[in-house]
């Protein structure tokens, strides 16, 4: 018998019909199971895998399919653990596989990827180096139906590195007692008094805590309570709107920083200790570099923070304007974001260097409540 491995398991589209109902076996296109779907072989090969020819609950990832098959290795570079799997399955009959590499599925979007069956409570060393690199790989990460508690959050987002102390609340109030890193993202109120900041209002665009001149590197925000409907949070890849401006523009912009404001929160509230101010050349803040050279890909990003009182440095206000609105205008969540439509139990991790984000607004009367942590950067961006 003929066995030669057919495996591109390339990362699926989470928007790929395909993809829908948990698992059950579809038409899958594979040819040694005589389905008849059209598509390409790689695509077939790629959702054998989703529709039980290889059976992630009970076989081997390399197992092969009964009979006589031929077939080809095709490596991409978005599966994670894939060389391990390669080693593992390269003898077949002699090493099969302990496990296999995580499951990291694209969104389809411009950005983010979902990684399904893990538990990030119990992550072994490996599987979290793996997730680690799938984070920078796909700049914002989802992993669903988790159940972590405030000290599990705490531990896993540790993983990454030393935690940032959560930013004072509007209230003022910084929370939760005894547990400064967890920062309370809520609308709901109890005793008159918010428990969370950000409201229900929209939240602009914007990277996290870049007012500071070492931003946290990573932030994870972990779901509780969600309203019905609205309230998604959309993120952006700050690489691919660098790299598709306009050469002329990414010469205007070399080497010029940008006031990130620290005076306004993105839901448009006031810091706690600030004295207000709309004249972005007096306003508290950091500046940073316009292009950003992420410290781990090396990949240039566009590093805006946030629109409101941004200024660029040496600039006449009017001229600086001008080229934040122009800059701004390549912003384009509809082409390079993805747009999370969150779920209880829900861990969003984003690269906070090389992403931005924002929140639709959701009805008042419904309840949201998600707890976030914030992994310390390493440096000042440069
Ligand atoms: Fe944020």
């Amino acid at each position: 018998m003929t066995r030669t491995m057919m495996s591109t398991f390339k990362a699926a589209d989470m928007t790929g019909d395909r993809l829908e109902g948990g698992g059950k076996p579809v038409a899958c296109g594979n040819k040694s199971t005589g389905c008849n779907d059209p598509r390409s072989d790689q695509f077939c090969a790629m959702s054998a895998r989703e529709c039980g020819l290889i059976d992630r609950s009970k076989q081997m990832l390399c197992e092969p399919p009964q009979g006589p098959v031929v077939m080809l290795i095709v490596l991409q570079p978005i599966q994670v653990g894939r060389e391990r799997m390669m080693m593992e399955c390269g003898n077949m009959s002699d090493h099969l596989p302990s496990r296999d590499g995580l499951d990291v599925i694209k969104t389809g979007k411009g950005v983010g990827a979902e990684v399904r069956e893990i538990e990030l409570r119990t992550l072994d060393d490996e599987q979290f180096a793996d997730l680690r690199q799938a984070w920078l790989d796909n700049l914002v990460l989802l992993v669903r139906d988790q159940s972590l508690a405030d000290a599990d959050l705490i531990a896993f987002s540790r993983r990454f590195g030393d935690l940032d102390l959560a930013p004072i609340q509007e209230s003022g109030r910084r929370f939760v007692e005894g547990l400064p890193e967890l920062y309370i993202v809520s609308n709901v109120l109890e005793g008159g008094v918010p428990i969370g900041s950000l409201g229900n209002g929209e939240a602009v665009w914007h990277t996290d805590m870049s007012y500071v001149e070492v931003p946290p590197q990573a932030s994870a925000l972990y779901a509780l309570e969600v309203p019905p409907t609205g309230g998604n949070t959309s993120f952006i890849d700050m690489y691919d709107v660098y790299d598709t401006l306009p050469d002329a523009l990414k010469v205007r912009i070399a080497g010029r920083r940008v006031k990130h404001d620290g005076t306004y929160n993105s839901g448009g509230f006031l810091r706690q200790g600030v004295t207000p101010s709309d004249d972005p050349r007096e306003s508290p803040g950091s500046l940073h570099p316009l292009v950003y050279t992420h410290p781990e890909t090396g990949r240039p990003a566009l590093y805006l923070g946030r629109r409101r009182n941004a200024y660029i440095d040496g600039l006449d206000l009017a001229d600086s304007e001008a080229l934040l609105d122009e800059l701004w205008s390549h912003v384009d969540g509809d082409r390079f974001g993805w747009s999370h439509e969150w779920r209880k139990g829900d861990l969003v991790l984003w690269d906070n260097r090389c992403t931005m984000h924002r929140r639709d607004a959701f009805d008042p009367a419904a309840r949201r409540v998600l707890h976030r942590t914030q992994i310390k950067g390493t440096g000042r961006p440069a």
